[in-house]
């Protein structure tokens, strides 16, 4: 039964609480911010129907239709109080505004890919609201200016196929899936198969609209080089809300090349790995060369290898790309037959895990394919694996049911860009990246037994990896490098993950986070802290 907003009792619990805090009443609560909504903002649509809350039917397929990690749609975990799905900019402002004035805890989403869920889920601070802003994902391209506005809701996809809609020779260097929320995703850093030419995303941006805690939006002008600086790639959640990006597109030639080669244990895949380990950080920057490694059944009685697939993107034609290839890597072998020539769009499809007939419109859809429980972790290599760590790690894999590790490749433009031009610092020195997965898709798994495989494989390869520190990669979230545990947010504590992520950058970051949200209203289990008051300079 839904107690009525007008019952005693709800009157003496508004007599007994504090007036700022939210929490004790959801249905109070929600009507509270209902009212509060309307006062802030002059918009003509009721916000009753942007907002949903447990008895509203379609509360939880609203909350899972982007929650990519399904380990974070367990009904075991905490559920926000109710979901605000903006339609407008202006929304959002009042969104921030209201949570502030009712102390109410504010989680925000764009495409849902957060790899530890820390978009929809608030283990530290409960209660908590959602808001999602999945529905502004408008996109205006300016082909004679090489730039596009694209809102924060939109997902890479969408932004791949309204610029290719406009030109052929057109792209941007954003991530290799297609279903990720540009709002999230450039925030972290954001590569992608052109990284080796043209950089991060971050490395593309030209402006930004970001709602800070005062609830104003600002732009590249108005929000000063510091925090323009902490938002491409500082992580998401941490500095405010951003409502949209612009981006510089970059120059594709009308003919690109794909292709993928797959060798097993058994046609020589640990010796061609090393081989890829020493050249796939120097080859033609118009190369781009990633292995994805699983495991297969070979037998139906229980026997397993390991395949390395070499999945690749070549700015340029096969003839070109074919004579890349005798000179910088024969090893692999790469036939004619094996090079598909196709434009850039489809290019983007078929990396982003569709078959080459797929059409493009199929980004439009703005969802992954598939949905997986999984946890993952992430490393940067300086210096090649050797090959008996490599046969070490195979074992490593075959203990696991469905594992996956996925190298890739840096150097080119990469090298070129300093470590602290922006605050994703993997830069200069790093052959690669590897990614550990660990997935699974039945709810009923035991998932203390793959997260352990997974840290069971982050120790084994310690000694082969980046140190002092060893770093990581914040859009692939890991909690397991740290967390804030209280909402005043530990600093210096949380320098043991944050260098991890951003090595000397963090400093900085923590210095914008005080400027600009010394309350540190935007926050997370992983958000940049606050210095703390002792620390601070006073005026
Ligand atoms: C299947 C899969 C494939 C991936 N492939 C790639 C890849 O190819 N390249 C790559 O670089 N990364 C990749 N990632 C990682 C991805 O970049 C991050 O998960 C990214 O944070 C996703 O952004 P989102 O908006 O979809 O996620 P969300 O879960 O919505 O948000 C992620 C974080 O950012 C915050 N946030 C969300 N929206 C905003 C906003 N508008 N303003 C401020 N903060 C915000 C959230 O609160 C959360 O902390 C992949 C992830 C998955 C799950
Ligand atoms: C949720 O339910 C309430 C109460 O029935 C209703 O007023 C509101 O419009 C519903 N919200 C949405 C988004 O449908
Ligand atoms: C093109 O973009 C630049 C940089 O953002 C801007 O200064 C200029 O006004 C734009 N020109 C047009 C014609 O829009
Ligand atoms: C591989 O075999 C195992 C059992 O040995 C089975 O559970 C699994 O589903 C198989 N995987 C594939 C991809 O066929
Ligand atoms: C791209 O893919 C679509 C769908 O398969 C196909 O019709 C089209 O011809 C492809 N374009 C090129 C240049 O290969
Ligand atoms: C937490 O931060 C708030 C706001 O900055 C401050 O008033 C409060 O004293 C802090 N609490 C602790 C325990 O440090």
């Amino acid at each position: 039964m839904v107690p009525s907003r007008f019952s005693v009792l709800s009157i003496l619990v508004v007599l007994v609480l504090t007036p700022s805090r939210m929490g004790s009443h959801p249905i109070q609560d929600q009507d509270r911010f209902l009212q509060c909504l309307s006062r802030n903002s002059e918009s003509s649509i009721p916000f009753s129907t942007v907002l949903y809350s447990p008895i509203n039917s379609s509360f939880t397929a609203i909350l899972r239709s982007s929650a990519q990690n399904l380990r974070f749609t367990l009904p075991s975990l905490p559920k926000p109080e109710f979901i605000f799905t903006p339609l407008e900019e202006s929304h959002i402002q009042a969104a921030v505004i209201c949570s502030k004035q009712l102390g109410i805890h504010l989680r925000v989403r764009s495409g849902g890919h957060d790899y530890e869920g820390l978009s929809y889920v608030s283990e530290t601070d409960t209660p908590f609201v959602v808001v999602d802003i999945a529905e502004l994902h408008s996109i205006s391209v300016d082909i004679d200016n090489n730039s596009a506005w694209v809102q924060a809701g939109a997902t890479n996809g969408e932004l791949y196929y309204r610029i290719a809609e406009q030109s052929t020779t057109h792209g941007y260097p954003a991530g290799t899936c297609t279903s990720l929320g540009i709002g999230g995703h450039i925030t972290g850093g954001a590569y992608g198969s052109m990284m080796r030419k043209y950089g991060l995303a971050v490395d593309n941006v030209i402006d930004a609209r970001i709602i800070n805690v005062h609830g104003r939006v600002l732009d590249r002008q108005t929000m000063g080089e510091d925090l323009y600086w902490a938002i491409r790639g500082g992580g998401g959640g941490s500095f405010g809300i951003i409502t949209a990006w612009k981006v510089k597109l970059v120059p594709v030639p009308s003919t690109v090349t794909i292709f993928t080669v797959t060798k097993s244990l058994e046609q020589g895949a640990t010796k061609l790995l090393f081989r890829w380990q020493q050249v796939a950080d120097k080859l033609d920057e118009d190369l781009f060369i990633r292995v994805n490694i699983q495991t297969v059944n070979v037998s139906n009685k229980g026997g397993r290898t390991i395949t390395t697939s070499y999945d690749a993107l070549f700015l340029g034609d096969a003839n070109r790309l074919l004579q890349v290839m005798r000179e910088s890597f024969p090893e692999l072998g790469l036939a004619r037959q094996d090079c598909i020539e196709t434009s850039w769009i489809n290019s983007t499809v078929y990396l982003g895990g569709y078959t080459i007939n797929t059409s493009p419109e199929v980004l439009l859809q703005r969802r992954n394919i598939l949905k997986h429980y999984f946890k993952a972790k992430s490393d940067f290599v300086r210096q090649p694996i050797p090959e008996t760590a490599l046969k070490g790690l195979w074992e490593i894999m075959l203990e696991e049911d469905n594992p996956a590790i996925v190298l890739t490749p840096y150097g080119g433009n990469m090298g070129k860009i300093s470590e602290s031009q922006t605050p994703f610092p993997h830069r200069k020195g790093t052959l690669f990246m590897i990614q550990y997965l660990a997935n699974w898709q039945d709810a009923k798994e035991n998932v203390r037994k793959h997260t352990d495989w997974t840290r069971m494989v982050y120790r084994y390869m310690k000694p082969y990896v980046s140190m002092f520190p060893r770093q990581a990669y914040v859009n692939y979230r890991d909690l397991d490098l740290g967390i804030n545990k209280e909402t005043n947010t530990s600093f210096p504590e949380a320098s043991v993950w944050g260098t991890k992520y951003f090595k000397d950058n963090f400093y900085r970051l923590v210095r914008v986070k005080t400027k600009v949200d010394p309350d540190n209203f935007f926050r997370h289990e992983q958000s940049i802290p606050t210095l703390p008051h002792h620390m601070r300079k006073r005026n």
